[in-house]
């Protein structure tokens, strides 16, 4: 409640966007709060600054609202262990020691996506008449490869993470929003049951925690920059449209310096939304300064983990759908931004 200005004006942020053209017209935008400032920033450059500055770090910004289910009685367990676990609310040398413990898993996760492809086209294009817009064939899609993914993990059978895939939601709205915590929590529930988490350092902990990221952080994105490119009249690479499409439309830190950005004063405890989108002049720019100056995947320590993983799977993508589905969908779907999400519904 306490930021109520700012997250009408966050909400606005969020759906101002279609397919191909996101950014809104204003720059920064900072909202005074009892608690201190929230920061909206649009402008790339500044966004830029926000994520490689020290005096900006990530924060938990589920933690409240958490506190708050469970004050109501709505215990939140498994969301909230991953949310304290998360290298995404992290910093310094245990966040780094994460990240780089992940990498080997995230070889092997691309090597498996890359041995699998024949299957999951085989078994795409055999239930082609299932999918009737280009969300339904997103959503197979990703499922279908983040969830063996998920599988090879954790040894869980994939029809049963299917089916937590199936009941999670997007959690990463533009408030907090207590029923998609839920949704998610029982996504994570009905993969890992009540059972205590394994050892943070162990493999099975390691393990565990990507697995959690996956089902989390990874399957919006990816299902967005599908329909993107499926949906966009002109076109490009799977790959390369997720550069343009950006996906994740915000991140947000909070400062823990003082320190002067376009014009605002910053001061300890001020919370930034910075803005991934890209500029309408990088739009118009050739496609590999386009792709150098995206912010697509975040930049600075807290860049995504899963890019080569998610690159990998959107080449993969567009072979199935050239194979199989190149003539199209009958259905029709249109952009309906779903909180820091470019998200889509049937039209
Ligand atoms: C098209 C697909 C994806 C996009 C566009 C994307 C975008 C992003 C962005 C923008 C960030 C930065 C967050 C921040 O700075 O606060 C991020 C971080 C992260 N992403 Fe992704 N992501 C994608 C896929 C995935 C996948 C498949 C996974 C799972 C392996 C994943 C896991 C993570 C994690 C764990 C972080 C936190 C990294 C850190 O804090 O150091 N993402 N992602």
């Amino acid at each position: 409640m306490k930021h109520f200005e700012a997250s009408k004006a966050l909400a606005e942020a969020y759906k101002f966007r279609n397919a191909a053209r996101h950014a809104g017209p204003v720059s920064t935008r900072a909202f005074v709060q009892e608690a201190g400032q929230v920061v909206l920033v649009f402008d790339p450059d500044v966004s830029r600054a926000v994520l490689t500055s020290k005096t900006f770090v990530g924060f938990n910004y589920f933690r409240e609202g958490l506190t708050r289910s469970a004050e109501l009685g709505d215990e939140l367990w498994l969301i909230q262990a991953f949310y304290e676990a998360s290298m995404l609310f992290k910093e310094g040398d245990e966040h780094h020691a994460l990240k780089r413990a992940f990498h080997r898993m995230l070889e092997t996760a691309c090597s498996e996506v890359e041995a699998r492809h024949e299957q999951v086209r085989a078994y795409l294009c055999k239930r082609r008449a299932c999918y009737g817009n280009a969300l339904e064939f997103a959503q197979a899609y990703v499922r279908l490869v983040v969830g063996g993914v998920i599988a090879t993990l954790t040894g869980i059978p994939l029809r049963r993470v299917w089916r937590a895939l199936a009941l999670r939601q997007n959690v990463f709205f533009y408030i907090y929003h207590p029923a998609r915590q839920r949704a998610t929590n029982g996504a994570l529930r009905h993969l890992f049951g009540d059972a205590p988490r394994p050892d943070p350092g162990s493999p099975a902990g390691l393990a565990r925690l990507l697995a959690e990221s996956l089902v989390v952080m990874g399957v919006d994105p990816l299902i967005g920059t599908l329909c993107a490119s499926l949906v966009d009249p002109t076109p490009e690479r799977f790959d390369s449209g997720v550069f343009r499409y950006c996906p994740t439309s915000f991140v947000s830190r909070v400062c823990v310096q003082t320190v002067a950005l376009d014009g605002i004063d910053f001061a300890p405890g001020d919370v930034c939304y910075a803005a991934l989108l890209p500029s309408a002049q990088a739009l118009a720019c050739p496609e590999k300064t386009r792709v150098a100056a995206s912010l697509s995947f975040g930049v600075g320590v807290h860049a995504c983990i899963g890019k080569h993983l998610s690159l990998v799977m959107l080449r993969q993508a567009e072979a199935v759908y050239q194979a199989g589905f190149a003539e199209g969908f009958a259905g029709r779907v249109e952009v309906a931004a779903d909180g820091a999400f470019l998200a889509f519904r049937s039209a």
